[in-house]
């Protein structure tokens, strides 16, 4: 038994700010940009929240798969810029949407996230627990991203993307491929706005006055680089191993949207051809664990997806955290 993508959808914020933007509150220019990254602009959030986006992705989602919101028995939220701690932002989206027969739950991996909450979900439906599943990425990073650092603000937008599974008894389950060094996390942190501990006993008790630069997204550029780009080939050459599959019969690397040089970099190392590699990183910048669906729910709409075509989704990030699920597109 294995899990089966019978829907997509997506919700990107409509307020966009381009590079030049960017170059108005830091040191930098469209052309460094667009050279070092690939990004041209992205979408940032004005009235949408983590769960809003992800409420209007399922919607679109399941009106795609033909499923009405009570059928769904699994809602799985990945994200690390949630709007709401409590109750979770699966909970607030089976609100939204109606899904009564749902269990739900928040799943926290960064830009590996939606490839671990796909897993997941996949695992439950192969293993007979549920039948049904609706996995979310949905990310708000504008509100972690220091907009006064020019090494991560250049980098990051928001949006959501979503997927729904089935339960499929006609095929076998493919297995992923999932890694984490911990011991590296210090490439890529964001300290939890909740833990202020020790300014407490200096007498603050604002947190909006308490936030520092650890409060938001840090990262070293040039490690994160270096880590994806020799982990992200392993770990599809490791799926396609343990799954007997040939480079020749994949056709397309859905890769997390990072940086055009990173997807440029995997490429390379696979020997695969760019045309199997589709990027839209220069319209939303890197939306972390929404990145992969956001382009899943572009490919299929755009009618690049058919059915019997098999497809890797790789997702790399902080933690370090690092992953790959091989999926055949049957919708
Ligand atoms: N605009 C202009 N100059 C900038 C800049 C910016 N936004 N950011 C850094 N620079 C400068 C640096 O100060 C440095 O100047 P110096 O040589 O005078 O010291 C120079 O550009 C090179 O800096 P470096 O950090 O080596 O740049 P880089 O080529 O590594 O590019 C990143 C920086 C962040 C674009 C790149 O490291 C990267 O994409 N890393 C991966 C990040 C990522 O994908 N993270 C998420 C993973 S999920």
């Amino acid at each position: 038994m294995t899990a089966t993508i019978c829907g997509t959808g997506s919700y990107i914020p409509s307020y966009t700010m381009d590079n030049n933007d960017i170059a108005r509150l830091v040191e930098t220019s469209d052309e460094w940009i667009r050279e070092r990254t690939g990004v041209i602009r992205r979408h940032i959030v004005k009235e949408e929240t983590t769960v809003s986006m992800a409420a209007e992705a399922s919607r679109r989602a399941l009106e795609d798969a033909g499923m009405a919101p009570k059928e769904v028995d699994l809602i799985l939220v990945s994200t690390i810029s949630s709007n709401v701690i409590l109750p979770c932002a699966a909970c607030e989206v089976q609100k939204e949407l109606g899904a009564v027969n749902a269990t739900c739950f928040d799943l926290s991996a960064a830009c590996t996230g939606f490839v671990l909450a796909y897993n997941t979900a996949a695992a439950y439906l192969a293993g007979g627990v549920y039948r049904t599943a609706l996995v979310i990425g949905s990310e708000s990073l504008s509100n972690l991203t220091n907009w006064k650092d020019r090494g991560t603000c250049i980098l990051f937008g928001d949006g959501a993307g979503a997927a729904v599974l089935k339960a499929d008894d006609t095929r076998k389950a493919a297995l992923p491929v999932t890694h984490s060094d911990g011991g590296k996390g210090a490439a890529l942190t964001c300290k939890s706005r909740h833990d202020f501990s020790g300014l407490a006993d200096a007498g603050q008790s604002d947190p909006e006055t308490m936030l520092d630069d650890e409060h938001y997204m840090q990262m070293d550029g040039q490690a994160v680089f270096k880590f994806a780009v020799k982990r992200v080939p392993e770990v599809i050459g490791e799926v396609l191993k343990l799954n007997q599959t040939g480079t020749e019969e994949i056709a397309y690397y859905i890769l997390h949207q990072a940086n055009k040089r990173i997807v440029e970099a995997v490429a390379k190392r696979l020997g695969e051809p760019m045309e199997k590699f589709p990027m839209n990183l220069q319209e939303y910048g890197n939306t972390s664990s929404a990145s992969i669906p956001i382009l899943l729910d572009e490919m299929n709409r755009d009618g690049r997806l058919k059915p019997g075509q098999k497809l890797v989704m790789a997702g790399f990030g902080a933690g370090l955290t690092w992953g790959a699920a091989l999926v055949e597109w049957q919708r």
